[in-house]
């Protein structure tokens, strides 16, 4: 914009010298052409003062300088969302600093946000069901699900104990939750983890009503439920593991989420049943739950058959004991 000013500016001064031959005054003119021809070295070198600025400003002002800034301002904004988990993760410093640019971005991502491969379809044989929408999450709720599962009969018997630390992992809208953290008291801790904030949304207000505040909340991914290494006494899954689309990823992650000594409680509808009403998608034989669990580094501990339609299966590390 000022260079192109001052290009106007320098052709108008130019134009009003060509034009002078028009003055009647022959004296005169010799005059002015004598002047012109003394100046005219003076004029080139203002331009060439004039064109060697304009150039100047162009490389660090100018419209083409514009456009190259967008580019640091636009790569200042994409690091963004990356560089709050690396502070989190203490390595900021280190790979900041080690790896400028766009390759340090990629290299951060793939830390914070590893690649997943497609979610699996199927899993050693066993077809995934679909998760249950939160919009149908009153059924979990049904006045009639204390005499279909035994509820209380379930809790009795999963060794909960005051202060101890529980997951119940795809909690829903936290009708065991709630209830765990009843039972094991101020001092423990129900970690709440579902893939539906809405979920969680419903057991925070339940929790709320019933004055109930040793219950975390956490948004878990489909293949990661985002515990911390080494804190659950108890890991319960209640009609969950049968929809996880990454049973692998999942598995491992609930392995290290675990004590030394802390156990698994999965509870699944019976595929070996026709009576349990339940459509076999949603049902899990315990060859199945053997077969899936053993070969991701657990082992079955113990097996409660009491409850009238679902499998209560314990499991902990293999080796843990
Ligand atoms: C059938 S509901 C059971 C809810 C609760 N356990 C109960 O018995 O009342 C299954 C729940 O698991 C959640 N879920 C599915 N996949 C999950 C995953 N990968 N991690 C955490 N929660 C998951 C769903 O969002 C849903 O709330």
């Amino acid at each position: 914009m000022q260079r192109h000013a001052l290009r106007v500016l320098i052709a108008a001064n130019l134009g009003s010298h060509a034009r002078r031959p028009s003055c009647d005054d022959a004296g005169v003119s010799l005059l002015l052409d004598r002047l012109l021809v003394l100046l005219r070295p003076c004029a080139l070198l203002l331009l060439g003062v004039v064109f060697a600025c304009t150039a100047g400003e162009s490389r660090s002002s100018g419209p083409e300088a514009g456009e190259t800034s967008s580019g640091p301002v636009a790569a200042a904004e994409e690091p963004t969302p990356v560089e709050e988990p690396v502070a989190d993760r203490g390595v900021e410093g280190g790979v900041v600093a080690d790896s400028p640019g766009a390759a340090a971005a990629e290299e951060v991502v793939e830390e914070v946000e590893p690649e997943l491969p497609p979610p699996v379809a199927t899993y050693m044989g066993r077809e995934i069901a679909q998760t249950m929408h939160w919009r149908g999450a009153d059924w979990l709720l049904r006045e009639t699900r204390e005499d279909e599962e035994h509820v209380t009969q379930l809790l009795d018997n999963l060794g909960l104990e005051e202060g101890m630390a529980v997951c119940d992992l795809g909690c829903g809208n936290g009708y065991h939750a709630l209830r765990i953290a009843r039972r094991i008291g101020p001092e423990g801790t129900v970690y709440g983890v579902d893939v539906q904030p809405q979920m969680l949304s419903m057991l925070r207000r339940r929790a709320e009503r019933e004055g109930l505040d040793n219950i975390e909340r956490i948004v878990g991914t489909v293949a990661d439920p985002r515990l911390e290494p080494d804190t659950c006494d108890l890991v319960l899954l209640v009609d969950v593991y049968h929809e996880l689309s990454y049973p692998e990823q999942m598995l491992a992650s609930i392995r290290a989420s675990l004590r030394p000594g802390g156990r698994v409680a999965l509870v699944e509808f019976r595929a070996e049943d026709p009576d349990v009403p339940i459509k076999p998608l949603h049902k899990m034989s315990k060859a199945q739950i053997r077969r899936e669990w053993e070969a991701n580094g657990f082992e079955i501990l113990s097996e409660f058959d009491e409850l009238p339609w679902q499998h209560l299966v314990f499991l902990g590390k293999k080796g843990d004991r």
